[in-house]
């Protein structure tokens, strides 16, 4: 029985996932080497350390450890100057609605993010207070495809891992979702997003009802 809703923040809650794009591909620019959106599909769902080793790997390209965190860094920096003005508008379609769908029927919710800017995020977008529980990259020390950030919050939320659905919309959080025995919602494409139990275009296109059913087909 479903007890609680796990939910991804880029890409799921808001389309920042664009905003990492550009930044990494203006990093990958300066580097020398083209960084496509196949490509960007390995850093969805990824901390920032880890999403630089898999870029620097895509340009084929080893640096120093101080040269590394320089470019995490300034990666971080054109990142937050693209999302300081970010308003409520920027909210996915459907999300709020969701939100507020799933608190009405009982659920628990939490963050779920590697993302270190959730707080600052959430702030912009005004919905810190439609989350029971925020679990981000501060909080977390082993990156998506692990497990640990949706453990941690079945944790915090007093609720076994097998009563959560998570909604994501990165390769690697459907991964982690499997993995912690969770139902694992896909945000977005069916072809990237293959060992999901369901997949679905965005937060607009679920409704409890379908939650329901998907989770009574998983256990079936
Ligand atoms: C999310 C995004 C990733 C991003 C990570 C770290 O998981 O999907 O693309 O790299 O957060 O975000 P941060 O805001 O800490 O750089
Ligand atoms: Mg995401």
């Amino acid at each position: 029985n479903l007890k609680a809703c796990l939910f991804d923040l880029d890409g799921v809650i808001v389309d920042t996932a664009k905003y990492h794009y550009i930044a990494w591909r203006q990093i990958a620019e300066e580097l020398g080497f083209e960084f496509t959106e196949r490509h960007n599909e390995r850093l969805k769902g990824v901390s920032r350390q880890r999403s630089l080793e898999i870029l620097l790997e895509i340009g084929g390209i080893t640096l120093p450890a101080e040269e590394m965190a320089k470019l995490a860094e300034r990666k971080n920096n054109l990142y937050l100057e693209l999302i300081r003005r970010m308003t409520p508008e920027e909210i996915l379609p459907g999300a709020q609605e969701f939100l507020k769908a799933c608190w009405a029927a009982g659920y628990k919710t939490a963050l779920a993010t590697a993302s270190r800017n959730a707080a600052l995020i959430l702030e912009l977008l005004q919905i810190g207070s439609l989350f029971d529980v925020v679990m981000d990259g501060n909080k977390v020390s082993r990156t998506k495809p692990d497990p640990e950030v949706f453990l941690n919050c079945a944790r915090d939320l007093r609720v076994p891992p097998a009563a959560c659905a998570v909604f994501e919309d990165a390769e690697a959080g459907i991964e982690a979702a499997v993995s912690a025995n969770m139902l694992a919602i896909g945000i977005g494409d069916p072809a990237i997003l293959h060992h999901a139990d369901l997949v679905v275009p965005g937060l607009a296109s679920l409704s409890i009802e379908i939650l329901r059913q998907a989770a009574n087909k998983k256990i079936s």
